[in-house]
């Protein structure tokens, strides 16, 4: 290596290791805050200069450089304020930790009058937190606002562009903007840290970035929606329905007051996207998935589902096909028996499945103040000690273009329920349908009992039939349901879950 490369190398090292802006650092250690641009654009230095910075570092080395890491964090809601909080509690454990201090020194919200239960007295305040993106007097900027465009997207983009290091736990603005803001990032020389941006407190990030580097990834899956979980699990629990659930869950602080974006799935959605691009080293692709939520679930299909030895959940589900990449959202099917049966409640979980370690279940809390504010810590604790990694696992060049493999190709087991009328021959010809689709049957049943309201396509004069199909495609079993409900036998919409084989 010559002397001229292993001397940009000394300086990025520096950098890093110390989360400094390449501002910081020309201003600290070179007398000219555009050394390092300069130097990243090929200028090369004269030797003089060269030695002096080089002896500038290493004093500051061996003095011990003690200077705090200036933090900024836009954004004091949930996240925000605990992060806040955590900061200032937990300073001299984290300052022991890592070797130096990590302090908050300016904060951006809308409001300035409300409690946060934080102390302000020191921090600066911005309204704007694009102009705390850019200040000076911060050396790694935290994005707590949320959203997929606006001010989130302003400031992590000035900051990033600034080469100034960015964490932050929006999934929707990484859904959405992921690979662009990874190509600035790379650019400037800044690292972007998303770890709280998926399942909450669970550290997924950097298991498929740093922990499973070199292992092929077949299929990823999970729950990621602690309020879909809550409602599923409550409503196998203890029989109650759907809208009963959801009110408990409003009233509880696990979802929304407009729950729409949880329950159908949408939220799910953002997360897969971002994992399926970090495991498959392809572009995100939010609008290529196919979303179904669950507002559609019963308490007949949850009954029917647990006597044949099945729970239902909400998976995100990403996995290589033969046509691409398959990935989508839907409540599922899950035996039992699998591990992934036994997340309850509020929990999420993300199961990869790999060549080399087979399958990995990662659990835990997916949201919450204390979870999600752990996991952006550790993003800020990795850029303190220098860890550098691309933001999406590989360069973003080198990032291949989404294929969708097409949901009619899509092969696996499925769950019909059917409203039968309630005559003679109604069975036979649901079942002479199937037979001529070559759609091979595990379990046909009718279950009178289970009453399916009319508001759920049931009612008076209809049987409940329930149909568990082996593997078959998604296009034939389609084409035989719209052939079935042609017949005159079925009233209303089917129900249709597909099985996941785990
Ligand atoms: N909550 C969770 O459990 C969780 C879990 C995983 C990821 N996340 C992600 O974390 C991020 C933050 O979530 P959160 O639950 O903490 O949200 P939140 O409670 O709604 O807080 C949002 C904060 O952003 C501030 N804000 C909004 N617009 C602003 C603007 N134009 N300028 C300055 N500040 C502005 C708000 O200020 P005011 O307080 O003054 O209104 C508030 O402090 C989101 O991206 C979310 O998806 C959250």
């Amino acid at each position: 290596m010559s002397d001229i490369q292993s001397f940009r190398q000394s300086v990025e090292a520096f950098i890093a290791s110390r989360g400094w802006t390449p501002t910081r650092f020309g201003r600290a250690i070179a007398g000219d805050p555009l050394f390092v641009f300069d130097l990243r654009e090929g200028r090369e230095p004269r030797s003089e200069t060269r030695q002096r910075i080089l002896r500038a570092m290493q004093d500051m080395a061996e003095t011990g450089d003690t200077a705090p890491l200036r933090i900024g964090v836009a954004g004091l809601g949930n996240v925000g304020a605990t992060l806040v909080r955590i900061l200032q509690k937990d300073g001299d454990i984290l300052a022991r930790k890592l070797g130096r201090r990590l302090v908050v020194t300016a904060v951006a919200a809308r409001s300035r009058s409300r409690d946060r239960g934080i102390d302000t007295a020191d921090i600066t305040w911005f309204d704007d937190p694009v102009a705390l993106a850019k200040s000076d007097g911060i050396d790694l900027f935290v994005e707590l606002i949320g959203g997929e465009d606006g001010p989130a997207l302003a400031s992590v983009k000035a900051a990033l562009e600034l080469g100034r290091p960015v964490v932050t736990a929006n999934k929707a603005l990484l859904a959405r903007h992921g690979v662009a803001l990874a190509r600035v990032a790379e650019e400037s020389g800044a690292q972007l840290g998303f770890e709280a941006a998926v399942a909450g407190g669970i550290p997924v990030i950097k298991t498929l970035r740093e922990g499973l580097g070199s292992a092929r990834i077949a299929r990823v899956y999970g729950i990621m929606n602690g309020t879909c979980n809550y409602i599923l699990t409550r409503m196998g629990n203890e029989g109650i329905s759907f809208a009963e659930c959801l009110k408990d869950a409003q009233a509880l602080g696990y979802a929304e007051a407009d729950p729409s974006f949880d329950v159908e799935g949408y939220d799910t959605a953002h997360k897969l996207a971002i994992l399926a691009s970090l495991c498959f080293g392809c572009e995100i692709a939010p609008d290529e998935i196919l979303v179904e939520g669950i507002t559609g679930i019963t308490q007949a299909d949850i009954k029917v589902a647990a006597d044949l030895g099945y729970r239902i959940k909400l998976l995100g589900i990403a996995q290589r096909s033969p046509e691409g990449i398959e990935q989508r959202v839907h409540p599922t099917l899950v035996p039992r028996s699998s591990a992934i049966a036994g997340v309850d409640g509020v929990l999420n979980a993300i199961a990869l499945e790999t060549d080399h370690v087979h399958e990995l279940l990662l659990a835990g809390p997916g949201a919450g103040g204390p979870p999600t504010a752990s996991s952006v810590l550790s993003d800020i604790l990795d850029i303190a000690r220098g860890t550098r990694v691309p933001p999406l696992g590989v360069p973003s060049h080198e990032l291949t273009p989404y294929r969708r493999a097409p949901m009619r190709a899509h092969e696996g087991g499925y769950y019909i329920r059917l409203n039968a009328k309630d005559v003679p021959g109604a069975l036979a010809a649901i079942a002479s349908r199937m037979g001529e689709s070559g759609i091979s049957l595990e379990s046909v049943i009718q279950r009178p009992d289970l009453q399916v309201t009319a508001e759920e396509g049931g009612g008076a004069g209809t049987r409940t039939v329930i149909l568990l199909t082996h593997s078959t495609f998604e296009a034939v079993v389609r084409e035989t349901i719209a052939r079935i409900a042609g017949d005159g036998f079925t009233v209303g919409e089917p129900q249709l879950i597909r099985i996941e084989a785990l």
